[in-house]
């Protein structure tokens, strides 16, 4: 464990998503003091559902300023708003459609667009519009929430993909014609490493035993990043934070 890194294993899924509540709670909490306002932006695919639902079900808490949040996405497919394979429509179901976040500080990736290049820079557009004065070259998200595939994938950064290498820009496009690219087969439009890195707190949210060697792979020391995607993750100025299951902690016990 780095000192810039925690690692934390829980027993299930469950126990996964009964510990990022609070992450997401007290990274809120230190926004709105310093900011008057806190900016998420949401993982994709299936393993941040539980999750979601536990936030949906404590909003009534308060520990999570709703009203005041600005929701962002790692990453999405280029599918329509209500397709299954959507995770703007995901995060809407199990989260956004059960708390009080007020339309206009929801910044879906307008991934139906037919260019996706329009897409991503629209989405750029967005994010330095809400979150960065004038100039500020990186805008930095108060929390990340990412998944990790078994290829070390996360958000949309698959091995072999020139969004990975991307330095400039905060938004890239993922081709599906790209090696390396996990199903759904689509174009997706993501973060790159420089947005991701420029946030103050990153929660990786991880589980399964399907995950468990790339879990081995991003946490070691030494490795090949362009290989693991993942490793790419490490913000000059921020926390990491990695809530694993038993199951993919399996290779770093
Ligand atoms: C996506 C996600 C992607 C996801 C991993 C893990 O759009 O699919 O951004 O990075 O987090 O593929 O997916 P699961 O949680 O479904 O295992």
């Amino acid at each position: 464990m780095t000192a810039d890194r925690v690692v934390e294993v829980h027993a299930d899924a469950d126990g996964v998503a009964e510990a990022a509540s609070p992450r997401v709670a007290e990274a809120a909490r230190r926004a709105v003091a310093a900011r008057s306002r806190f900016a998420i932006a949401l993982a994709g695919g299936s393993t941040p559902g539980p999750t979601y639902t536990r936030l949906a079900e404590e909003s009534r808490r308060g520990d999570v300023p709703w009203e005041t949040t600005e929701v962002f996405w790692g990453d999405e497919r280029c599918v329509p708003a209500d397709h299954p394979d959507s995770n703007a429509r995901m995060a809407r179901k199990a989260l956004l459609d059960r708390v009080p976040v007020p339309d206009e500080r929801i910044h879906p990736i307008r991934a139906w667009e037919p260019d996706p290049e329009v897409a991503a820079d629209l989405y750029e557009r967005e994010i330095r519009r809400v979150l960065a004065p004038v100039g500020e070259r990186i805008p930095r998200l108060d929390l990340v929430l990412l998944g990790l595939g078994p290829d070390g994938h996360t958000a949309s950064l698959f091995p072999g993909t020139a969004a990975l290498e991307e330095e400039d820009r905060l938004v890239a496009v993922v081709r599906a014609s790209e090696p390396g690219l996990r199903p759904p087969r689509v174009e997706r439009i993501t973060l790159t490493p420089a947005a991701i890195n420029a946030a103050r707190t990153i929660v990786f949210l991880v589980t399964g035993g399907e995950k468990a060697g790339a879990v081995a792979a991003v946490l070691a020391e030494r490795g090949e990043d362009a290989t693991w995607p993942a490793r790419r993750i490490h913000p000059a100025d921020g926390e990491v934070v990695w809530l694993l299951d038993e199951a993919a902690a399996a290779e770093i016990r």
